[in-house]
């Protein structure tokens, strides 16, 4: 069953790599978390306060592409207050007894995160109302004319959502949550840093200039810096030659061409969609579900994965009849530059 109880640290048992990976590079306190700066000073405050008044932390919504520290936020804040963390996601609990175990077995003031909490089902959504108000549940008893409701109190918790598309979630729920903290891509000064203290902890000696090659090439999230630092790690490890002194930025830039990672930090999908987006539909405007077609990718994969970090480098811009290829992604492809279809807000010109 996907339900875990964790105090402090350690990676939950029987996760992917991927996960495990996370786990061991993830920030243990708010003060290790490095940029999202005004997200971390406003949770600050609010572990401050709900410390000092003895109630817990409100509840507290995290939106935002994968692998900007959604996660890692929700186990840090309990670190901060010195609970207990129980996890589950919107698709793990798929009618409202799947909830019970979580909600009675948490302690005061202790927190349950749901992850993708966009992907809950209503009758979910609705049983978890009264919880997340006035920390109370109805359970039904028995069917039909026999049927009767029981209330039964909870202790005091938070409750931590995370979600991709915060436009997915119903008003009624995002209007439940305290606090919406929205988070962003991340610089590359911030990568940068991450880079270099996660290198410290794999004992990997990593030169400033390599690190910032690492932080230009992720996509301004950290996840994948974590992941090209892995593979960074890797071709260096893996050659007798380059094993015996520091990763330069040369060793670098090489692994990283290897990888197929272009000199923007663009993977092979990102340019796979702006080749698609340009060649086969003349720069669009095109809907994402044509574009995901064609790259034999689910329409969602595109728009929660791809489409975030090319939007805000402006390789692309979204109009209402669909995506369109800006003159920089034109120049990127070396393909000629069309006449312009919009202007840079995504308004075409007829
Ligand atoms: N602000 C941050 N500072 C340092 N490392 C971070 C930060 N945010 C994320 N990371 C790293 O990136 C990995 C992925 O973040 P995660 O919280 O799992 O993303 P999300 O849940 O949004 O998909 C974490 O394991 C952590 O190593
Ligand atoms: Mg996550």
């Amino acid at each position: 069953m996907a339900r875990e109880k964790i105090i402090g640290s350690g990676p939950p048992a029987g996760e992917d790599e991927r996960k495990k990976r996370d786990w061991a590079l993830r920030p243990r306190l708010l003060s290790e978390v490095i940029g999202q700066r005004r997200v971390a000073e406003r949770l600050q405050i609010a572990v401050n306060a709900a410390k000092k008044l003895k109630e817990p932390l409100g509840h507290i919504l995290f939106d935002g592409p994968p692998g900007l520290g959604k996660t890692t936020f929700a186990t840090v804040l309990p670190n901060e207050l010195g609970t207990s963390v129980q996890m589950t996601s919107g698709p793990a609990l798929s009618k409202p007894a799947d909830l019970l175990p979580f909600l009675t077995n948490l302690e005061e003031g202790g927190i349950l995160f749901i992850d993708e909490i966009h992907r809950m089902p209503r009758v979910v959504e609705e049983f978890i109302y009264p919880a997340m108000e006035d920390f109370r549940i109805d359970i039904i008893l028995g069917e039909g004319m026999s049927a009767r409701t029981i209330s039964m109190n909870l202790k005091r918790f938070t409750l931590i959502g995370a979600t991709t598309r915060s436009g997915m979630l119903t008003s009624p729920m995002r209007d439940r949550f305290k606090m919406h903290e929205h988070l962003d891509f991340y610089s590359v000064e911030e990568l940068a840093q991450i880079v270099t203290i996660n290198a410290k902890k794999l004992d990997l000696p990593l030169s400033p200039a390599a690190a910032q090659e690492l932080a230009r090439r992720s996509r301004g999230t950290p996840r994948i810096a974590n992941s090209r630092l892995y593979w960074v790690r890797s071709y260096h490890a893996g050659q007798p030659h380059l094993a015996d002194g520091p990763v330069t930025d040369d060793i670098a830039r090489a692994a990283l061409d290897m990888q197929e990672v272009d000199r923007e930090g663009l993977d092979k999908q990102d340019r796979k969609y702006l080749e698609i987006l340009i060649d086969v539909f003349g720069g669009g405007p095109t809907g994402g579900e044509a574009i995901g077609a064609t790259m034999n990718i689910a329409a969602d994969t595109l728009s929660d994965e791809v489409e975030p970090y090319l939007l805000r480098e402006q390789y692309i811009v979204r109009s209402p009849r669909g995506r369109i290829a800006t003159p920089k992604a034109f120049a990127l492809l070396g393909r000629g530059l069309p006449k312009p279809k919009a202007d840079p807000e995504g308004n075409l010109f007829e």
